[in-house]
């Protein structure tokens, strides 16, 4: 798999030799760091990262986006060798980003009701080659949580507190739980109910993102910002 950057910045996610756009056909046998098509337009030939798999992949519903995987990355410390229960999959975006920081000797497990959701993460977990350090479990994660000494439960899903119970017999002491809640009715259940189970260092976070403009005439934020995705609430084990 390659990825192609055309002088417009557009980026394309390509598997095998030929590649068609409006600029012409791409022949990636004779391709070296630039590409010409076959009507004389330039593309970067780039091997792609996770990011560029994510940005490409085929969604199934709502899908986490970058400021918020990051903050999950960042504000529960996972690292490399740990394992995770993660749900739902959906897209199965989450599961991708953990799989590659826990890898290679941790492992994620991922809950997903929906077989057709189920299907089109497993084809992009494939496509990250990232399937040895997934386990993609077609199952409700409200019935039970299998995987014990967890590291990290992700909960992404409704009624998310079902689950609470199941996660802090799961994690080992010290291990976190990040819950994913677009509704500020849900991320105040999601606290009464961690502190009911006795969860620690409760926290919930909003992050905004706004990027900056540089043009001649000057620099400033853009006017549109990416606002509300969901409240992340986290807290730990003790
Ligand atoms: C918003 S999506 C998750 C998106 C995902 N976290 C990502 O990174 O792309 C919610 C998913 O949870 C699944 N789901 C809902 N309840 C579930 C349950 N009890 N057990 C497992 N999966 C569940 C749904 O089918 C849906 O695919």
């Amino acid at each position: 798999m390659k990825l192609l950057v055309d002088k417009k910045g557009r980026k394309h996610l390509v598997e095998g030799e030929k590649f068609q756009t409006d600029l012409g056909i791409v022949d990636l046998n004779s391709a070296a760091d630039v590409a010409k098509s076959h009507l004389g337009h330039e593309f970067y030939v780039l091997n792609p990262k996770l990011i560029d798999i994510y940005e490409k992949m085929p969604r199934s519903g709502s899908f986490i986006l970058k400021k918020d995987l990051g903050a999950i990355l960042a504000y529960t410390g996972v690292g490399s060798g740990d394992v995770v229960v993660d749900a739902g999959t959906g897209s199965g975006a989450l599961a991708l980003f953990l799989a590659n920081i826990v890898k290679p000797n941790g492992r994620v497990y991922t809950y997903e009701i929906n077989e057709k959701f189920a299907e089109i993460a497993r084809k992009n977990i494939e496509k990250a080659g990232l399937q040895e350090y997934i386990e993609l479990k077609i199952k409700d994660i409200a019935e039970g949580i299998k995987e014990k000494n967890v590291d990290l439960v992700t909960l992404d899903l409704e009624e998310p507190w079902k689950v609470f119970a199941h996660a802090k017999n799961a994690l080992k002491r010290g291990g976190f739980i990040a819950i994913y809640t677009p509704y500020i009715e849900h991320a105040k259940r999601t606290v009464e109910v961690l502190r009911e189970e006795s969860f620690k260092s409760i926290k919930t976070l909003e992050l905004l993102e706004r990027e900056l403009e540089f043009r001649e005439k000057g620099t400033r934020p853009r006017t549109r910002m990416l606002g509300h995705t969901a409240y992340i609430t986290f807290a730990r084990k003790y």
